[in-house]
C-alpha cells in the first residue's frame, strides 16, 4: 500500500471511529484546592460496574412531567468510595453543563439515600427535555427529599469535593457583620435561588447575578425585585415550581437579604 492511502485509511478510520467514542463521555471529578493534575476523569461505565440497580423515582417524575421513568442508579455512598475524599471535605459541589452548580453535603446525601442516576429512559411515548441527561441525582421513593435538592440536579459534568463552610464564606463572611439580619433570607436563597443565581462567586449563572439587576436600598426596589421574581417564576410553565417553595414574604426576606450583600 502506498504511504498516502495509508494515512487516507488512517484519518478515515480516525473520523469513523470519532463519534463513537465522542458518546462516552468523560465525567470529572477533584478536590478544592488541589492542583489540576489530580483532577480525575471517569465514565459512567466505571461506575454502574460498581453495582448498578434500575430505580422508579415519583419525585422525578413529578418535577419532569413524565410517567414511570426507568433510572439506572448507583447509590450516593458509591462514588465516595471509587474517589474518596481527604479529611475534612464534607461536600460534593456539582457544576451542569447549563451554567447552573448545586451543592450537597455527604452527609445528607447519604441520609436521604439518593442516587446517581446513570442512565434515563422515559416510557414510550414521553419525550425527555434535552439537557436531562446524566449524570444526575435523584431521590428514590422509599425516601424524600432533602431541602437542598429540590431542583433535579442534571447534566452534571464535574464533580469537585469542598467544605461547606468554605463555600459559603464568601456570603457568610458578610452577613457575619449582621448578626440579627439575613439569615432566613440567606437560608432561602442557599436553598433556592443559588442554583442558577450566582452571588460573590458562587452558585450558578444560568439567571445572573440579582444584585447586579435590582435597586436594593430602597423599599421600592425591594418591592420591584418581589414583582420581578413572580412574574418570572410563578405559574410560568418552566419554573413553575418555585412557588410551591418560595412565596411572596419569603421572597421579601431574600431581598433583605441581598441588599445586605449588594452593600458589602
Ligand atoms: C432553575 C434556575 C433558576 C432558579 C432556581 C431561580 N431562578 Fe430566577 N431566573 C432564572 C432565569 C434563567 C432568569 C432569567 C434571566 C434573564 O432573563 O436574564 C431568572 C430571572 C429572575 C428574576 C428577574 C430578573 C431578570 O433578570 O429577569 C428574578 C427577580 C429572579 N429570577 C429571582 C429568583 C429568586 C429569588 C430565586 C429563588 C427563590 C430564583 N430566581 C431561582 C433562573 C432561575
Amino acid at each position: 500500500m502506498k504511504k498516502s492511502c495509508f494515512w487516507i485509511l488512517f484519518v478515515y478510520l480516525f473520523c469513523f471511529l470519532e463519534p463513537l467514542s465522542a458518546g462516552e463521555s468523560k465525567y470529572l471529578i477533584w478536590e478544592n484546592g488541589s492542583d489540576s493534575s489530580k483532577n480525575k476523569a471517569f465514565r459512567l461505565e466505571e461506575l454502574e460496574a460498581k453495582g448498578k440497580q434500575i430505580i422508579r423515582s415519583s419525585y422525578f417524575d413529578k418535577g419532569m412531567g413524565l410517567k414511570e421513568t426507568r433510572l439506572t442508579v448507583v447509590p450516593f455512598s458509591r462514588m465516595l468510595e471509587i474517589f474518596p475524599p481527604s479529611n475534612g471535605m464534607d461536600s460534593i459541589l456539582m457544576d451542569g453543563e447549563d451554567d447552573y452548580q448545586a451543592i450537597i453535603s455527604l452527609d445528607q446525601g447519604k441520609k436521604y439515600n439518593l442516587y446517581w442516576a446513570t442512565k434515563i429512559q422515559v416510557s414510550a411515548g414521553e419525550k425527555k427535555p434535552d439537557w436531562m441527561n446524566p449524570l444526575a441525582l435523584v431521590v428514590p421513593n422509599s425516601s424524600s427529599p432533602p431541602d437542598v435538592e429540590r431542583y433535579l440536579p442534571a447534566n452534571i459534568k464535574n464533580l469537585r469535593y469542598v467544605r461547606w463552610e468554605d463555600y459559603y464564606k464568601p456570603i457568610t463572611a458578610v452577613l457575619k457583620k449582621y448578626p440579627k439580619h439575613g439569615q432566613l433570607g440567606f437560608e432561602a436563597f442557599g436553598d433556592d435561588c443559588l442554583y442558577c443565581h450566582s452571588l460573590k462567586g458562587i452558585g450558578g449563572n444560568k439567571g445572573g447575578d440579582l444584585t447586579k439587576k435590582f435597586q436594593f436600598s430602597s423599599k421600592s426596589g425591594q418591592k420591584g425585585f418581589v414583582q420581578a421574581f413572580g412574574i418570572k417564576h410563578y405559574n410560568n410553565g418552566q419554573y413553575s415550581s418555585v412557588e410551591e417553595f418560595v412565596h411572596e414574604k419569603k421572597a421579601q426576606k431574600i431581598a433583605e437579604f441581598l441588599s445586605i450583600i449588594k452593600k458589602n
